[in-house]
């Protein structure tokens, strides 16, 4: 078959596109799928990067990992982090881990979470004012954090007292939108505070890992957490492979659970509609405090959750490395370039969704949602490398949503979101909003009291 090379935008000596790929990744990615189609090419920072927008061409590049490894700028800048653990191991290794942590994610784990996930939303908005002023993302971020490591360590580890919360914050300075150009390009040596501040607190945090895994193997407990269960895995992993997961799960488990919850909040506050009828759902499902069990009932909650996702993917494209050369079509993708899965413009795609832009979970409860194609929707990837912490974060994001709905509502005091598809899909400034304790009166009966409703 003779093959070519896709088609693509022109870019500028180089630079090649990275000054529109900088200027709005989302808006490039697609105008770039609207005009080239299968698959385009182009060129940023120095990567030969190849965008696949057919579904069967994304299915087949998340389900066969030994021809299409992880690109090495989605683990590199993350392994200096979190070292070789799940996230960004490959091969034999990789796959030894996968099985040894899977355990720790099966919905019977998760439900020992549960009651975590409210405890912890119970302290965020019991440090609300009735017409208060808080950052939504910092809340948010707080919060699944706070639940993250209560969850992986048990609760009395003192987050606080041990530095572990403000040393997360100091890691995660050099990956914010503002700073991302000085952490890519600013060499070793160069005296960059946050740089400076966030490898300070990554010694940190290790020594508090390593002394955290020392005192649970001297202890006899029976504890359930995502830690014991790691010290039990068939699997032996010694105290550097659990610190390594430790980590892993503390930066891919929090702030992609707080971007949604930050973006689920945004879009109900500017759909007054959707968010009656969210609480309409909670008033009627939840008794005391939300459970495990409202989640299995919860429909509306979450097609919110869903929907947001759609819209704003926090994991907004995937990257991928061929081992070789290989064909699309007859489009030819040579070794070693960068393969983007281009999640935010797949879930805005017209081919697969009415009326895209609109927010509308009512979409994932009708007919709609059965004749969708896979891969029209991949907010957690997919195949052997999908996300291990779906579970968790459905029911987190679920379980987090009616606990604060239950009490509160929230109004903007932003505008419009101004979004950075940095690595992950951030909202560029301060999120603030104004906390509003709900009135009695303002609630549905509940339906029927649950006792009788199993
Ligand atoms: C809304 C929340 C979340 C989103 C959107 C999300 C998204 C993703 C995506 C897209 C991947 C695949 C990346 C790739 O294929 O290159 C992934 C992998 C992963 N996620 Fe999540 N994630 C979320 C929550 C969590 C949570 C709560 C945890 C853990 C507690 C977690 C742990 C992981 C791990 C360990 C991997 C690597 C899996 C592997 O390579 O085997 N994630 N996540």
């Amino acid at each position: 078959m003779t093959t070519r090379t896709p088609p693509g935008p022109r870019g500028l000596p180089f630079v090649g596109n990275t000054h529109q790929w900088a200027r709005d990744p989302c808006d490039f990615r697609e105008r770039c799928a609207e005009e080239y189609g299968r698959v385009v090419n182009f060129e940023i920072i120095g990567w030969d990067a190849y965008m696949l927008t057919d579904l069967a061409d994304v299915k087949r590049v998340l389900e066969d990992t030994d021809t299409f490894p992880k690109h090495d700028s989605s683990t590199d800048e993350l392994r200096e982090i979190v070292g070789d653990g799940l996230l960004t191991s490959e091969g034999d290794r990789w796959e030894r881990q996968r099985e040894a942590i899977r355990p720790a994610f099966f919905m019977s784990n998760i439900k020992n979470y549960a009651d975590v996930m409210v405890s912890r939303t119970e302290d965020t908005v019991g440090r609300w004012r009735d017409g208060g002023t808080v950052d939504l993302r910092d809340e948010m971020m707080r919060t699944t954090l706070e639940i993250l490591v209560e969850s992986m360590f048990g609760e009395d580890i003192d987050l606080a007292a041990r530095g572990i919360y403000d040393a997360v914050e100091a890691m995660q300075e050099p990956m914010k939108p503002q700073n991302q150009p000085v952490t890519f390009l600013a060499p070793d040596w160069a005296p960059v505070p946050f740089l400076r501040r966030a490898n300070r607190a990554r010694d940190h945090l290790d020594a508090q890992v390593y002394d955290i895994i020392d005192e649970r193997r001297r202890a006899d407990t029976d504890r359930e957490d995502l830690l014991a269960m790691l010290l039990d895995a068939d699997a032996e992993m010694g105290d550097d492979q659990i610190r390594d997961e430790m980590l892993t799960f503390l930066f891919a488990g929090h702030e992609t659970s707080a971007l949604t919850l930050t973006y689920v909040w945004d879009l109900l506050s500017r759909n007054p509609e959707a968010e009656a009828r969210l609480r309409e759902e909670v008033d009627a499902v939840v008794d005391e405090r939300p459970t495990v069990e409202d989640v299995f009932e919860f429909e509306y909650a979450e097609a919110v959750v869903r929907e947001a996702m759609r819209l704003y993917p926090p994991a907004h494209e995937i990257r991928r490395e061929p081992a070789e050369e290989v064909t699309f079509g007859d489009y030819a993708v040579p070794e070693g370039s960068m393969l983007v899965l281009p999640t935010w413009v797949l879930h805005r795609d017209d081919r697969f969704w009415d009326d895209p832009e609109a927010f509308r979970p009512s979409r994932w409860l009708d007919g709609e949602s059965r004749d969708r194609p896979e891969y029209a929707f991949f907010p957690f990837g997919g195949g052997p490398r999908r996300c291990i912490g779906q579970q968790f974060a459905m029911t987190e994001a679920q379980l987090v949503l009616a606990t604060m709905a239950d009490e509160w509502t929230i109004e903007r005091e932003y505008g419009d979101l101004d979004l950075s598809a940095a690595v992950t899909l951030q909202p560029k400034g301060d999120v603030p909003v104004t906390t509003r304790r709900r009135e009695r009166d303002d609630r549905a009966p509940r339906a029927t009291p649950k006792a009788e409703r199993r």
